[in-house]
């Protein structure tokens, strides 16, 4: 099954000060998706926002928000975020000892549920899951900052990834966050991506909408 490629720019890499205008921007150069990167300054080490901010820049946007969660214990605050307006909420194993059901809980919100490995967790750790979520995550750098080296070993997590999707024939999601440009894309869709993270080759280029569009193409055309 030939899911459709979307393209998720990551607000990390906007400027805070004019957030819901820049959001407004990417959604005109054709974003699909608007990925917030909430940071506890404990999982990982940078702080960045919360529900506030996220019901603050709803107002901005009909884009679906993908909310990935660098945050511990998480089960504790998802239901502020879905109330605040985030339409697919992704955890990290690492933080769930009880993943299976923290997923429960955001589907019992009417959310979508995403599974997000960082680069050192394997496939394994998210595989008893698989049937019961909407979209897993790979890490392509260590989470905490935009910006970061594409570390290109997490590729073949990817591949295994998206042949247990085949073969068991799910509806799920397979994002990719860290490093993604230019470079690097293709290869992250041979492997299997449909959904690419993408701060710093969006934001920081000078016209978003040729950025996503360069994205989109080398992702389609791999
Ligand atoms: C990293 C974040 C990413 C980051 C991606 O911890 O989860 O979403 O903003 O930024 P780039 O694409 O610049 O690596
Ligand atoms: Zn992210």
């Amino acid at each position: 099954m030939k899911r459709p490629i979307r393209i998720a720019p990551s607000i990390l890499s906007a400027d805070f000060a004019t957030l819901g205008a820049d959001i407004q921007r990417v959604e005109r150069a054709g974003a699909d998706w608007i990925h917030v990167d909430v940071m506890d300054g404990h999982f990982v080490p940078n702080l960045t926002l919360g529900p506030e901010i996220i019901r603050a820049i709803r107002k901005s946007t009909a884009l679906p928000f993908d909310v990935h969660l660098m945050i511990e214990r998480p089960e504790l605050s998802i239901a502020q975020y879905a109330e605040a307006g985030a339409d697919r909420i992704g955890v990290h194993a690492e933080t769930c000892p009880h993943l299976h059901r923290t997923v429960q809980q955001i589907h019992a919100l009417g959310k979508r549920a995403c599974v997000v490995l960082n680069p050192s967790t394997p496939a394994i750790a998210v595989e008893p899951v698989l049937g019961e979520v909407d979209q897993v995550l790979v890490m392509s750098v260590n989470p905490g900052f935009g910006g970061q080296k594409f570390i290109r070993s997490v590729l073949p997590k990817v591949r295994q990834l998206r042949d247990w999707i085949e073969q068991r024939g799910l509806d799920v999601e397979l994002e990719i966050d860290g490093g993604v440009n230019r470079d690097t894309i293709a290869d992250a869709a041979r492997a299997g991506v449909n959904v690419f993270v993408a701060g710093n080759a969006v934001f920081r280029e000078p016209d978003y909408a040729a950025a996503i569009l360069e994205l989109r193409k080398l992702a389609e055309d791999a």
